[in-house]
């Protein structure tokens, strides 16, 4: 079988290593794929974008299935477009896909079926947000979201921080001119929760957790994150029932009485709260950097699963009982500005994935992104699984990479 995996980062390296290991797959190719994606792939130079070209591609090479990786690809309808010229595409459709692109949709919909959410209310007018801040309780979480361009969150812990965001958002239209929405502030540790989805059915996927702060003991800002570990002893069972039965199969059920039916990953983005589990935001596909610690300890066949997601039948997951710890190096500067050009060595191992990186005119492997690579490391325990990760990072020869040493060590450190 023929698959093109579209996109280009660490969560599509991990989904080309977990195809590549499927006794069906004869023929990987990637679209744009990357340097490490290229070791396993036929990477192809069209844009995850770029619908037409990848719809003339796969008819050309009589791609069997497509998967998409980038929310951007599955936006412009990439699934869609290949579903009608009789392409197999494993992802939502641009309709259902709204469940991330808008987070009023998202709102809208957990509230009409009471899918547990922070409260919220969305406001236009300046002085009417100001004085429902004002006569609520700090922190607040404040969500820009506008037609415009640009998204912003800021979880606001003082006052002054909160009329200073929402001047930004809603005097000074930094992001554009747009709503804001005034979230109740959530606390407990955040959860990736990704099940496959057709229809109403729902099949959950091992849960994760991403680190989204640049530094060590969560200092430093937010980023796209920084590392993940794949399963979470801090979930119990109880959790786990309380997350499928009470927000993922609802959702599911939810998108289909709307009209809009979900195929693909379903993300929740969730957080353990002491008043339960509540829903942070949904996601319209697999996680970065979650898939990367996630796909590795599946043991049953990747290309079975999606194609029977497309066609409607019972996937088959099985996983390997041990722990995953990922770790992303990352240019220094990151979130910020950074330059690019490093030259990379000693990165060869199966075991890390490419985020941002490009074979220059030299032939080397340089940095080419915020985030440039991700080392994963398989333990019995995290302990294991964190040293080990540690160990492959330590190996990797680059003058302009820094990384998170503490992954998954809130689990296992008391
Ligand atoms: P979002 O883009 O909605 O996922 O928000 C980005 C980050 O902001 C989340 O990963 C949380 O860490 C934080 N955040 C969002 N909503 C809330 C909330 N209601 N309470 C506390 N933190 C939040
Ligand atoms: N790791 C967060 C995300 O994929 O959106």
């Amino acid at each position: 079988m023929k698959v093109l995996v579209v996109g280009s980062g660490g969560r599509e390296h991990a989904i080309v290593h977990a195809l590549s290991k499927s006794s069906k797959v004869t023929e990987i190719y990637a679209a744009p794929g990357n340097a490490g994606i290229a070791k396993l792939a036929m990477c192809v130079n069209i844009k995850d974008t770029d619908v037409n070209s990848l719809v003339e591609f796969a008819k050309a090479e009589a791609i069997d299935l497509v998967v998409v990786g980038p929310e951007a690809a599955l936006a412009v309808g990439v699934v869609d477009e290949m579903t009608k010229a009789n392409i197999k595409a494993f992802g939502p459709t641009k309709a259902a896909a709204q469940i991330e692109a808008s987070k009023k949709f998202a709102k809208d919909l957990m509230f009409k079926y009471n899918i547990p959410t922070a409260k919220y209310e969305s406001f236009s007018d300046y002085e009417e947000a100001l004085a429902y801040v004002k006569a609520n309780s700090i922190p607040t979480v404040l969500k820009y979201d506008g037609l415009a361009a640009g998204k912003g969150v800021v979880v606001a812990m003082t006052m002054d921080e909160a009329v200073e965001a929402l001047k930004d958002m809603l005097l000074d239209d930094k992001f554009g001119h747009g709503k804001v929405v005034i979230e109740e502030y959530l606390e407990g540790p955040e959860f990736s929760f990704m099940c496959f989805v057709d229809n109403e059915n729902v099949y959950p996927l091992e849960m994760a957790q991403d680190h989204k702060r640049a530094y060590d003991n969560d200092m430093g800002p937010n980023t796209g994150g920084m590392g993940a570990y794949s399963p979470l002893p801090f979930i119990t069972e109880e959790d786990y029932n309380y997350a499928m039965n009470e927000i993922m199969i609802p959702t599911a059920k939810a998108m289909v009485k709307e009209g809009v039916p979900f195929k693909g990953v379903l993300y929740g983005g969730l957080m353990k709260t002491k008043n339960g589990i509540k829903v942070i935001e949904f996601n319209a596909r697999f996680g970065d950097p979650e898939t990367e610690v996630v796909l590795p300890r599946l043991s049953s066949d990747i290309y079975d699963a999606f194609v029977a997601i497309v066609d409607g039948n019972k996937p088959v997951l099985e996983w390997e009982d041990c722990y995953t710890i990922g770790i992303v190096l990352a240019s220094k500067g990151y979130p910020g500005s950074y330059e690019k050009g490093f030259v990379i060595e000693n990165a060869d191992s199966d075991d890390i994935y490419h985020m941002g990186t490009k074979i220059d005119d030299n032939g080397n492997l340089v940095t080419n992104g915020g985030r440039v690579l991700f080392a994963v490391a398989k333990g019995n325990t995290l302990e294991e699984a964190n040293k080990k990760a540690n160990k492959l990072v330590d190996e990797i020869k680059c003058e302009n990479l820094f990384h998170r040493t503490d992954i998954g060590a809130k689990a296992y450190k008391k």
